[in-house]
């Protein structure tokens, strides 16, 4: 062969090649990140140009791309497991394709951004539907609107589940109740109504419920009692109708945080709670609880945080048994009926916060208190200054 014909080969050869090499990089880019360069970049409004590192060039998508998680990590052949875009300033519909074209996807965090439903719940619906993969599901802190699809009960795996702060509306979701391995359900900051559905006292595992600041207007559901898994119960702000505390919730045991700030509570300080051994968080405040504080509450030793103000309690504090409470932080007793003096043990206790202020208490300010380094300036301070006023 003519020495000339082989430069010529050489060059195709080397032309070939590198028109390979282009092709192969562009190709082995998995069809998850095309969907994800290709198509959901593009529905996004992106201000900040919070996706710029998404982009079709490039040859490590796992590990460059903001938010985007693989597995297994090998950019050839990586599907995505994992797509955090919390806090981005992004704007979009939910895009409804988005399990249909990354199947493996465990890991959604849309939260704290301005994604809205699509048009119709429906689509919301068979969007989350095709989701059979979801472990983790956080819509939080977006402007979703309507009712809350039926359909999130297709997720047999999803064990965790945060819609709070939407603009949800209709009845709490009644389906939510049958996931099998759900122990987080966050429902607050939405406008749910109505009551809560009776599938809510059969939940398997949850461990958190919070539907704080929401519309509920009916009676607060004494079968959560039955949930015994539960560690933390948030009811606080919605427009409950007024009822005892539900004896039932003596039976949930495992709870450490108990949140009911106005909820309409009447009645005394229901001796159901007495049983709540693991008690850290005790938030009962603006109820119109009467009577006295109890003094079993010194056996709930595990207490950290005591919120009894603006209620309408009466007689004294306990006098004994605070040094029962060595992990205490903080007591608000204040806008109450309280009469009588602090007890000496109170005061022995390494307090953060103690709020007493506007109830019918007597006596000099225990020094211990008074000079206390470590309570903060407004719990003593208010005390005292509440002391003086009512002294004058
Ligand atoms: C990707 O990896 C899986 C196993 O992890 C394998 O079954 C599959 O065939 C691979 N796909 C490609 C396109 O290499
Ligand atoms: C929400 O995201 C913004 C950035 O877009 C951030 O500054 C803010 O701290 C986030 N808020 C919360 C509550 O996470
Ligand atoms: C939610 O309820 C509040 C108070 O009733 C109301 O002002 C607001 O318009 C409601 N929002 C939606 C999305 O329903
Ligand atoms: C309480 O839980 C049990 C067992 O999980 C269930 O069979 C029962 O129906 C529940 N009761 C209510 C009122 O939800
Ligand atoms: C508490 O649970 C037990 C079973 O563990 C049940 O028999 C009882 O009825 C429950 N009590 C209340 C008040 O719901
Ligand atoms: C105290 O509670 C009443 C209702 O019981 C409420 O109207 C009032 O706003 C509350 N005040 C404060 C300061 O929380
Ligand atoms: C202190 O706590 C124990 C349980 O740890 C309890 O048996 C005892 O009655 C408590 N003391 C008072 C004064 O309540």
């Amino acid at each position: 062969m003519p020495l000339f014909l082989l430069h010529v080969h050489a060059a195709l050869l080397i032309l070939l090649l590198t028109a390979a090499a282009v092709d192969v990089s562009s190709a082995t880019l998995p069809p998850d990140f095309l969907y994800l360069v290709n198509t959901l970049k593009n529905t996004i409004s992106d201000p900040t140009s919070a996706l710029s590192s998404w982009s079709s060039s490039s040859t490590s998508p796992c590990s460059s791309w903001a938010g985007v998680s693989c597995d297994p990590a090998d950019p050839r052949n990586a599907t995505v497991t994992s797509l955090d875009l919390s806090g981005l300033d992004l704007t979009a519909p939910f895009p409804s394709d988005i399990c249909l074209l990354l199947p493996r996807l465990s890991f959604l965090s849309l939260s704290n951004n301005s994604f809205s439903s699509p048009a119709d719940d429906s689509t919301l619906s068979s969007a989350l539907a095709g989701c059979s993969r979801l472990v983790h599901l956080d819509l939080s802190q977006n402007l979703f609107t309507g009712s809350l699809p039926e359909s999130i009960a297709s997720l047999p795996l999803l064990t965790y589940l945060d819609l709070s702060q939407n603009l949800f509306t209709g009845s709490l979701p009644e389906s939510v109740a049958s996931l099998p391995l759900l122990t987080y359900l966050d429902l607050s900051g939405n406008n749910f109504s109505g009551d809560f559905p009776e599938s809510y006292g059969r939940f398997p595992r949850l461990e958190v419920l919070s539907v704080v600041y929401n519309l509920l207007d009916g009676k607060i559901a004494h079968f959560l009692g039955n949930v015994s898994s539960l560690k933390m119960l948030k009811l606080s702000y919605n427009p409950f109708v007024p009822g005892r505390f539900p004896d039932e919730f003596g039976n949930l045991t495992n709870l450490e945080i108990l949140r009911m700030k106005e909820c309409g509570l009447v009645g005394e300080i229901p001796v159901s709670l007495r049983r709540l051994k693991k008690l850290k968080n005790l938030d009962l405040v603006i109820n119109s609880l009467e009577g006295v504080i109890p003094t079993w509450i010194m056996e709930l030793t595990d207490l950290v945080q005591i919120e009894l103000y603006n209620n309408s309690l009466t007689g004294e504090l306990p006098r004994t048994g605070w040094s029962n409470l060595s992990g205490l932080r903080k007591l608000d007793a204040s806008m109450n009926r309280l009469t009588g003096t602090i007890p000496e043990e109170l005061t022995r206790l390494p307090l953060v916060s103690l709020n007493l202020y506007e109830n019918d208490l007597q006596g000099d300010l225990h020094p211990s208190i008074a000079e206390s380094p470590v309570l903060c300036a407004r719990g003593a301070a208010d005390a005292q200054e509440q002391f003086l006023r009512r002294d004058t």
